[in-house]
């Protein structure tokens, strides 16, 4: 298994993802701080792994505190919650990490719990949530694996495997379940420009397992769609709005549509955490903007005219509409997503037309 994100006596250790695939080097934080860099800087990226680094961050921040009362450890925690929140915006895994350790934290401080058993408690929390992305991405997996063809070729944009959460992935989780499930599914991975993760990551995690991958520029798809060599797509998400609509890298949108234009189901895998239920739709997300230097260098080298204006958003919105199912670990989601989402969040057993194709 690829060890994206590791908790360790001496800090937590983050496979450093910006080397990937020429150099598998690792970057251990032992600070609070420095798990902050690490997510800011895209060492470790993809919003389920962001969620259980963000988990991760404020249980190292809580266990490394100096503090010797609660009300000295309940003030050094709003700044380690701070801190962590402010490094991207978009993906809302890193709030729900965050707000998992705080509101444990939280209970255990109302009751007067000594510091040393709040330690050892967040910890086990965070290591814990570390193991259930696990479980959630082979569930996802398990519901997803019949909406992939038997036979064919599945396109995926950006990298929503492993390496974007603690292990297996979510869209290329599902594609590894339908493989194991018997699937002859071969994947064509968009490079995913500007940061290259297709290109770099899904690519370099895929060839590991030895799934046939085709790495394709991003202007490419809908000339292979047109061709017929398209059978579905798949991708991850970094929050999906309480209707459906879904954040994901920069540049689904664009994919998404095409698939809607030539007849191919469009598809999202997502952890529940993903989903945003005080978000009502897609205009509410806040979007990240990233440096000009992603898009006006590759490889530190300078590809455009100096001083020339760049837009450099990282994600956009696919409205609901184009989105032909929504995989969780909790089931499988149809239109209408208001719907069947509400349906999902109260537990209620969902109609016979939501169920898992
Ligand atoms: O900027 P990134 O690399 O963190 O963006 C990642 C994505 O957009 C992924 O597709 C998304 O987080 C889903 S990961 C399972």
């Amino acid at each position: 298994m690829i060890p994206t994100l590791e908790w360790l006596p001496e800090g937590v250790n983050f496979l450093d993802q910006t080397k990937l695939p020429m150099e598998e080097t690792y970057v251990l934080a032992t600070d609070y701080r420095q798990v902050a860099t690490v997510i800011r800087d895209m060492i470790v990226r993809g919003a389920p792994a962001i969620g259980v680094s963000a988990a991760m961050g404020m249980a190292l921040g809580i266990d490394r505190s100096a503090a010797t009362t609660l009300a000295e450890l309940t003030a050094e925690v709003a700044i380690i919650a701070r801190t962590l929140a402010e490094t991207r915006p978009t993906a809302v895994n890193l709030f729900w990490g965050i707000d998992e350790i705080r509101s444990l934290f939280n209970s255990l401080a109302a009751t007067n719990t000594a510091i040393a058993e709040i330690k050892s408690a967040v910890i086990a929390r965070a290591r814990q949530m570390y193991d259930e992305d696990i479980a959630a991405c082979k569930q996802m997996g398990a519901h997803g694996a019949a909406l992939l063809p038997m036979e064919g070729t599945v396109l995926t944009h950006c990298n929503a495997g492993a390496l974007a959460t603690c292990g297996y992935g979510t869209a290329l989780g599902v594609i590894r379940a339908a493989i194991e499930r018997g699937h002859n599914i071969s994947v064509f991975a968009d490079e995913t420009r500007p940061f290259l993760q297709g290109a770099r990551l899904t690519a370099w995690e895929l060839m590991k397992d030895n799934i046939p991958t085709t790495v394709i520029c991003d202007n490419m798809a809908a000339a292979l769609m047109r061709q017929g060599r398209i059978q579905a797509v798949i991708v991850g998400s970094d929050r999906i709005a309480a209707n459906g609509d879904v954040a994901n890298k920069i540049g689904t949108y664009g994919v998404a549509i095409l698939a809607h234009e030539h007849g191919i189901p469009f598809y999202v895998a997502a952890p529940w955490s993903t989903i945003d239920l005080a978000t009502s739709n897609g205009d509410q997300i806040p979007i990240e903007q990233r440096s000009p230097v992603e898009v006006t260098h590759i490889n530190g080298r300078q590809m455009t005219p100096t001083g020339v204006r760049i837009e450099n958003p990282a994600f956009d919105v696919t409205p609901a509409k184009y989105v032909a199912a929504i995989v969780t670990e909790r089931g499988v989601l149809r239109a209408p997503y208001a719907e069947s989402i509400r349906a999902m969040a109260s537990g209620t057993p969902r109609p016979a037309k939501l169920a898992s194709a």
